[in-house]
């Protein structure tokens, strides 16, 4: 290799090494979602993000990076481990407990729905797709809908007691997910959802 192909070679790799390094040469570092209002509060990818205006413009804040879930176990996670003599790796959840054609993503730490509160995730698993989970803890279990409203989709907002889609003026039960105003007619679908470990796990379908 003559000197100067090397040199070329060389700056190439270190252009490289130093994009990888880059956080504008990862994926987006705010969320997709568009906010429709300010105050609007999302979780995604482990930050808090609000909406505030910028100009004329709605845009989401920075982000508030939530504290790391604590690995005790919760309630409703398995027994008492049993110590193994010869450790193997574990199974996954989605590889125990999804029924066939279905898998579980974790979602979110236990502790970011405290009791009696309603949250809105949107899970950096790529086979969520984008999809939003609305998670409410309510005497202390988990209640899951899909975000998107069932009239035509629009994502559904926390608003108080309800569920509110403001694109045409939907309101829907934050408990039940059933419509009590508005032109959907259809509840808000359903998610089954477990907590192991400290972790939030809702099972989708392929
Ligand atoms: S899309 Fe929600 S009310 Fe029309």
């Amino acid at each position: 290799m003559s000197s100067l192909s090397r040199r070329s070679f060389l700056s190439i790799v270190v252009t490289f090494v130093l994009q990888l390094g880059m956080p504008g040469a990862r994926a987006a570092a705010s969320p997709s979602l568009k906010p429709t209002k300010v105050g609007q509060v999302i979780i995604w990818r482990g930050k808090k993000y609000t909406a505030l205006k910028s100009g004329k413009k709605l845009v989401w804040d920075k982000g508030v990076v939530l504290p790391a879930p604590k690995s005790s176990p919760s309630s409703s996670a398995s027994a008492t481990p049993t110590p193994s003599a010869s450790p193997s790796p574990s199974p996954t959840p989605s590889q125990t407990s999804a029924p066939a054609g279905s898998f579980e993503m974790d979602i979110a730490g236990s502790n970011e729905v405290p009791n009696g509160e309603t949250r809105i995730f949107y899970p950096s698993d790529s086979r969520a797709k984008g999809k939003g989970f609305i998670l409410t803890r309510e005497k202390n279990a988990l209640i899951v809908f899909d975000v998107n409203c069932t009239h035509e989709t629009c994502p559904v907002e926390i608003e108080g007691p309800r569920l509110v889609c403001n694109c045409h003026n939907s309101n829907f039960n934050k408990l039940t997910g059933i419509p009590e105003s508005g032109p959907a007619s259809e509840p808000l679908k359903g998610y089954l959802v477990r907590e192991v470990a400290g972790r939030i796990l809702v099972t989708d379908s392929v």
